[in-house]
């Protein structure tokens, strides 16, 4: 019997998941990692984290699943996106990865407009200067770690970085290099332009690949460690929003996609080139070959929760241990306690900045109306209408570009929460699908891989071999629309009352 394993680096961990070809999830396994803010706006992860998640996790869905590696047909990889991770001449990392969500660099993403012009970014990259993508970061690096920058013989984005431990070869694949701002996306390759403008050899980039093609095989060294068989086939792969897509089945128009990770994502397909000319939604190359994804991103949306989760839930959190459960059930149980509008609490979502649709580094997070009637339940439901009407702000610039959302399919952990989800439905005034939870980025990338080695004709095909919507959509209350659309433009104008002083 054939399966595929997908394995998805995300902010968190990392998580592989064997699938059968049927898209049913046979076995997975988590692991987690550090994410390190030294100063305000950074976040660095270590690479080796990374692939010592990778290890451990592809080792333990091997022996738990009894599934021989000769039956691990292919495999795909995923993961976080727009990451900088630097390889001396020797393949050893230079220096903490520079991850997505990191802010440093509004001064680097300020001389990429001045260089380019927005104009001609847009035009070239699908996107005008973007804080969190990986150009940027290099030109921080450039200018503020020179002596690190001059040993740098291989630039790479996290998977690309996995893929390389697994596979001894540098690659990466359109979805991913999308993000990186060096791309040329329409034409989808290297933009000569970009790397001559910012004094980028060519030779430090990997090769592109589309998505589903296969990339390399697993070495010698890395079957020894993982327990996957020498040779195995490895494909493309996709950035995570992509691969994610692709796990729900996100690979024509007309379905739209809303992700609560750590960031939030609406993600739309579109078969033809379709570009914000104001810059506040992002166009890159999608997994399916020779089509683009749209998407509007919320810096900090799990973030948001898990945040808050963190620093002022430790109570909840010691109850949920005693009882066994995920602490998030509790807070939402304590979330659902509150009222519709929060007894007047708003909550900007700007932890890490803001991308659609302010692109605003500077931004900070504020819960605004504070009173002393305020219990820690408003501020856990304040937190999810914020994301939710940023989400909505997303929804509402693509379908104005022309991309309609006729079905909206939820996913990613905070989709987990029914409470979440119908309070979503209800900001949208639109009935959204019952998220399909076996998927996400590692099923999309392993449904690649299956395309990859002949297992599917396209990728199109492989979302058909899976079985999404088996859930009834959830419908929108009618009488809470009106209410969150009037609480949401108040929270729209909060921005634009706090802009100066962000
Ligand atoms: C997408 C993005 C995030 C990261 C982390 O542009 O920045 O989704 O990929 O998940």
């Amino acid at each position: 019997m054939a399966y595929l394993l997908g394995i998805d680096i995300g902010t968190s961990g990392t998580k592989t998941v064997l699938f059968d070809t049927s898209g049913r999830p046979v076995c997975d396994a988590l692991a987690e990692y550090p994410l390190y803010q030294p100063y305000p706006g950074w976040a660095e992860q270590n690479p080796d984290d990374w692939w010592n998640a990778t290890v451990e996790t592809v080792h333990s869905v091997l022996e738990r699943s009894g599934v021989l590696p000769s039956e691990v047909a292919s495999i795909g990889l995923s993961g976080q996106m727009h990451g900088l991770v630097l390889l001396d001449k020797n393949g050893k990392v230079l220096r903490p990865a520079i991850l997505w969500c990191d802010q440093r660099t509004a001064p680097q993403a300020q001389t990429l407009t001045d260089r380019f012009t927005r104009e001609r970014l847009i035009a070239i990259t699908g996107n005008p200067a973007v804080t969190g993508f990986t150009a940027s970061k290099i030109l921080w690096v450039q200018e503020n770690e020179p002596e690190v920058f001059a040993k740098c013989a291989q630039i790479l984005l996290p998977k690309d970085y996995i893929r390389y431990k697994l596979t001894g070869i540098f690659a990466t694949e359109v979805s991913d290099a999308s993000g990186t701002q060096l791309l040329d996306v329409p034409a989808r390759k290297w933009s000569p332009t970009m790397l001559e403008g910012l004094s980028i050899d060519a030779s430090l980039l990997p090769p592109v690949f589309e998505s589903p093609e296969i990339s390399g095989k697993v070495s010698l060294p890395a079957a020894a460690l993982t327990g996957l068989l020498q040779g195995t086939p490895v494909a493309g792969g996709a950035g995570d929003q992509a691969a994610g897509a692709v796990g729900n089945g996100i690979v024509e128009q007309g379905v739209v996609s809303v992700t609560i990770g750590s960031s939030g994502v609406v993600f739309a397909h579109t078969d033809q080139l379709t570009i914000d000319p104001m810059g506040r939604l992002h166009t890159l190359c999608h997994a399916v070959p020779g089509c683009w994804h749209v998407m509007g991103v919320t810096q900090a949306a799990g973030l948001s929760l898990k945040w808050f989760k963190d620093e002022f839930c430790a109570a909840e959190i010691e109850a949920a241990a005693q009882l066994s459960v995920d602490p998030y059930v509790l807070l939402d149980q304590q979330a659902a306690l509150s009222p519709l509008g929060c007894n007047g609490l708003f909550f900007l979502p700007y932890l890490m900045g803001e991308r659609t649709p302010h692109l605003d580094p500077a931004a900070r997070g504020v819960f605004f109306g504070l009173s002393a009637i305020h219990k820690r339940r408003d501020l856990l439901r304040a937190i999810m209408e914020g994301v939710s009407f940023s989400l909505c702000d997303c929804l509402e610039l693509i379908e104005a570009l022309g991309l309609s959302a006729g079905k909206i399919r939820l996913s990613g952990g905070g989709s987990k929460s029914v409470f979440w989800r119908q309070m979503l439905a209800d900001v949208f005034g639109r009935s959204v699908s019952a998220p399909f939870q076996a998927g996400g980025p590692a099923l999309g990338a392993a449904l690649l891989a299956g395309v990859g080695v002949g297992l599917y004709p396209s990728v199109p095909a492989a979302c058909n071999a899976v079985s999404f919507d088996n859930e009834p959509a959830l419908a929108p209350i009618l009488e809470n629309t009106p209410l969150y659309r009037t609480a949401h433009k108040r929270y729209q104008r909060l921005y634009v009352a706090l802009k100066q002083e962000f």
